[in-house]
This record gives C-alpha cells, structure tokens and sequence, in this order.
C-alpha cells in the first residue's frame, strides 16, 4: 500500500473525487494528504477529509498568493490546524520562479505559517522555487520537521534538507527523460523519501500530458524500486515509516 502524501484533490482539479479514489486504489494507493494553497482550497481540503475516509489535510497559504491573504486568512488556519485529520501546514515557502517581484511579502507569510507550525507543534508542507538558500535561512529559525514537496535540488541540498530533519518530496519529475533527479536521489538513503504526485500537476513519464492523480503513485514507486534496485514492498514499507516519523498518524 502507498500514500500520496501530495495531492489537490478537490474539486477545483477534480469533477468526480470518487472516481479518482478508487481508481487510486485499484493501483495500491490507499491513503491521501490533500494539499491546499489559498483560503478557497483550504476550505475544500477541510472539506474532502471530512468526507472521505484515508484523506487527511495540508492546509495554508502558498507564496504566489502573499500579495493577496488577509488577517483573517491567518486566524482561520490557526482555528483549523488542530482539526481533525488536518495533520501540516502546507503548501508554504517562497517562489523566486514566478512571482521574484514580492520576496519581502512571501518571507512574512511564510514566517507567519511557520510560527503557528511551531506553536501547535505541527509538521510543515515547503514549496521552493528558485529559492533555495532563503527558504534553509528561515527554516533554520524555526523549530519544525516536515517535507520538502518537489523536491529538486542538488546532493549537497538535499542534504542540508535531511540535516535538518525534513524528507523529500519525490514525484513525476524523477521519471522526466530530461531530468537529473534520479542522479542526485539514488546517492541518498531511501529512509529520506516519502511519495507525492501533486496531481493534477506534474504526471509523471510515459502519461505526461494528461492530467495526473493519486493513481500515479504506484508508477512513482515502480522508477523508484528499480533505481534504488529493491523490491515494490520495500518501497512501499519505508516510505510509509518515513512518514511516521514526521506525521502523527498511524
Ligand atoms: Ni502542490
């Protein structure tokens, strides 16, 4: 069995959530971190976990929407994040990507998170983009564990990462013909790894171009057991302890 421990499954990205449930389980795939990224999916993820059972929520505040969140955004995360089946704060950082022009308004939303994070004593979801060493410099401050979602960096930052106590994120992109990922993840233990899709993004090889979903976990898994050279359930039992040692669930 796997976890996505990544997913927009909502109803923004996703008509029928059974559907895409139980075709995720048909491949293995029985448990689900539903992520939001403004107050609308936060809301919805609320939602999604309190219907469906094995889905539990990530909710918060991703940087592309700091020039927009409010005071009373904050307030409502912290009234939720000690609701039931909410288990992190995520997905929050700081993209240099896409939005570089607000980098003082992302730095002050992302600390704003991570305090709650350190108050309540919950794990974070971080969302890096071209933002590497600004997002360790403020990690450093704070007193949280957690994973790095989409993992992409270098050996020597992945590291850093796993020092400090986070996990990568590893999804699609380590199955991209284009991309070095596998390079750098196969010199890392894979006690450091927990599975993600961040469907409906980022399908991985060969269904890129449709839209991803949970499902795609057990083809994540597959690349994953044939780089590290172990077997599927190998993957599947270490990556669910890894995350036992981050979440607090079962
Ligand atoms: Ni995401």
């Amino acid at each position: 069995m796997f976890t996505d421990t990544h997913c927009h499954l909502y109803n923004e990205y996703y008509e029928d959530i059974d559907e895409v449930i139980n075709r995720a389980k048909e491949n293995d795939v029985n448990r689900y971190f539903v992520v939001g990224c403004d107050r609308k999916s936060t809301e919805e993820v609320l939602k999604v976990i309190n219907k469906y059972p094995n889905t539990y929520g990530i909710i918060g505040y991703h940087p592309e929407v700091a020039l927009e969140y409010t005071k009373d955004d904050i307030k409502y995360l912290e009234e939720h994040v000690k609701d039931n089946k909410v288990i992190a704060i995520g997905e929050i950082g700081l993209d240099y990507h896409y939005t570089k022009d607000c980098k003082n308004e992302q730095k002050e939303l992302f600390e704003a998170q991570l305090s709650i994070a350190q108050k309540y004593n919950i794990p974070v979801c971080i969302h890096s983009r071209e933002a590497t060493q600004d997002t360790i410099d403020i990690l450093k401050k704070y007193n949280v564990k957690g994973i790095i979602h989409s993992f992409s960096g270098s050996l020597e930052v992945a590291n850093i990462y796993i020092k400090m106590g986070y996990k990568l994120g590893i999804g699609g992109v380590i199955t991209f013909k284009n991309s070095n990922l596998k390079d750098v993840i196969k010199q890392i233990p894979l006690e450091n790894i927990v599975l993600e899709t961040d469907a409906p993004y980022l399908t991985p090889h060969p269904y890129r171009g449709t839209p991803n979903e949970p499902k795609y976990i057990k083809t994540i898994a597959e690349f994953i057991s044939v780089l590290y050279g172990v077997k599927l359930s190998q993957v599947s039992k270490v990556t669910n302890d890894n995350i036992r040692e981050i979440f607090d669930i079962e």
